[in-house]
């Protein structure tokens, strides 16, 4: 099928490569000149493991191409759309002015050269009301397109297997059931390749659609916050969260997925969907239903200015001229992604207050070297830990929760350690000779 992905940032160039793996004729849209020239030639603009492969792949036999030009889209059967939603400047609420500019284009495009059955599906994470409002735009603009809504739970770093293998499938559809048929089995045959792995596929309303995506963002940022809020708890109490957290785990009720305390999450998904979601239900009258979320978000900043708390407090009071080596700087391993990361927060509050910082990271330096130039950075740990008179691991990639502190504690001025992620052993750490501080994390026998 012809099938057109307009955005093609991080969820829009995975959706395209994935499409075009299946089978489909596939041309992807975006603003980005450069970005869209280092797609088309088959060059991944970020890292993301496998979709390299997937991309030069099907770029390579031709079912795959990115283009600027909207008009390129016509006569595709369904328009993708993935363009981002990122917070406002001011305040909480999604900005949608990168959707609404691909939907004026985009309906241009149709409007032109109409197709019959053509398909908007919308999968950037929106307020809920958005798809109603796209499907009266269409038809105020003469367009016979359906509009569906389709949302995606990638997460980064697994994003290929999430695309092609997703645990569940979501089609909002229209109220008139002759549309949403229609629609349904256009959809079923673009990811005929997908669901033949039997995963269920649930039809919903557009406001069902648009809600499931941002609760189940708010479900796992609440149940990280609901950790590390126990957290702050075991610090005051001298238990030992790691441990409760596993004894919590064990009830198939709560499962053990998503309760690591530490600084906290960050990225370009959780913080700013919790965030636009209670700026919506305010809109909609119902804030008091979502107040819960405000707390979420506190827990979660408390948390990477407790970091740098206990930064300050092993320096007694002042960091100023310290040499502190940050092991870390995305917002989680296996991704480049430096969108509101906990890691680079502290990096960037210790460098403001003074401290001697040395960040590194296995893949996020050339983004943080784009953006935050005063920053010094290593190529490595051991590079970044010399002289180090304290080392904080903020981002547990395995290159450095595998790390011998033995070894490390030779090359270090002081041994001491924050480990923001309680990724490390303190067993091991103390034995040889390092102060350890975890994130609720007591130093116990048992
Ligand atoms: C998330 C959702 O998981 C995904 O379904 C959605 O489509 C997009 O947002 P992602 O942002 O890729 O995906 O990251 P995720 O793996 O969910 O981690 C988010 C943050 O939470 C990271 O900063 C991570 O370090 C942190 N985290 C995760 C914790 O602090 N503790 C945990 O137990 C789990």
């Amino acid at each position: 099928m012809k099938i057109s992905v307009i955005g093609c940032g991080y969820l829009g160039a995975v959706h395209a490569a994935c499409m075009a793996e299946l089978g489909h004729e596939v041309v992807g849209v975006d603003v980005d000149g450069a970005r869209v020239e280092r797609l088309a030639r088959g060059e991944a603009p970020f890292y993301e493991p496998g979709f390299a492969e997937v991309l030069a792949r099907n770029v390579g036999e031709g079912r795959l191409r990115f283009t600027t030009d909207m008009g390129e889209v016509a006569g595709a059967r369904v328009h993708f759309i993935g363009v981002g939603t990122p917070q406002r400047e001011s305040g909480l609420a999604a900005d949608l002015s990168h959707l609404d500019a691909a939907m004026t284009d985009l309906v241009a495009v149709m409007a032109e050269h109409p197709v019959a059955g053509a398909l908007v599906v919308g999968k950037s994470t929106v307020p809920v009301g958005t798809a109603a409002r796209l499907q009266a735009w269409c038809e105020d603009a003469g367009v016979a397109a359906t509009v569906v809504w389709n949302p995606e739970f990638l997460r980064e770093g697994f994003a290929v297997k999430d695309t092609l293998t997703p645990d569940r499938v979501v089609y909002g559809l229209p109220e008139d059931r002759v549309a949403g048929e229609a629609a349904r089995d256009v959809l079923d045959e673009v990811y005929a390749g997908v669901l033949v792995h039997g995963m269920p596929r649930l039809l919903a309303n557009y406001q069902t659609a648009e809600l499931v995506k941002v609760a189940a963002n708010s479900f796992l940022a609440t149940k990280i916050s609901f950790i590390n809020a126990i957290a702050e708890l075991c610090e005051a109490t001298g238990a030992d969260v790691t441990r409760l957290a596993e004894a919590l785990g064990h009830d198939e009720r709560i499962g053990p997925k998503f309760l690591r305390a530490g600084v906290g999450f960050g990225g370009g998904c959780l913080p700013k969907d919790i965030r636009a979601f209670m700026a919506r239900a305010g809109e909609l009258g119902v804030d008091q239903a979502l107040t819960f979320l405000r707390e979420v978000d506190g827990i979660n900043q408390r948390r990477r200015q407790h970091a740098v708390a206990l930064a300050e407090r092993h320096f007694g009071g002042s960091v100023r001229g310290r040499r502190v080596a940050i092991l870390g700087a995305a917002f989680k391993p296996d991704s480049d992604d430096l969108r509101d990361s906990p890691a680079l927060y502290v990096a960037t509050r210790l460098v403001g207050q003074g401290a001697d910082v040395v960040v590194t990271d296995p893949i996020a330096l050339p983004g943080l070297h784009a953006r935050y130039p005063h920053i010094q950075t290593a190529p490595d740990a051991r590079a970044a830990c010399l002289d180090a008179e304290l080392v904080m691991l903020l981002t547990e990639w395995r290159e450095f929760t595998t790390l011998d502190p033995q070894r490390l504690g030779a090359i270090v001025q002081d041994r001491a350690v924050i480990d923001g992620r309680n990724a490390l052993d303190p067993q091991a750490w103390e034995a040889a000779g390092w102060t350890y501080h975890g994130m609720g994390r007591a130093s116990t026998t048992w």
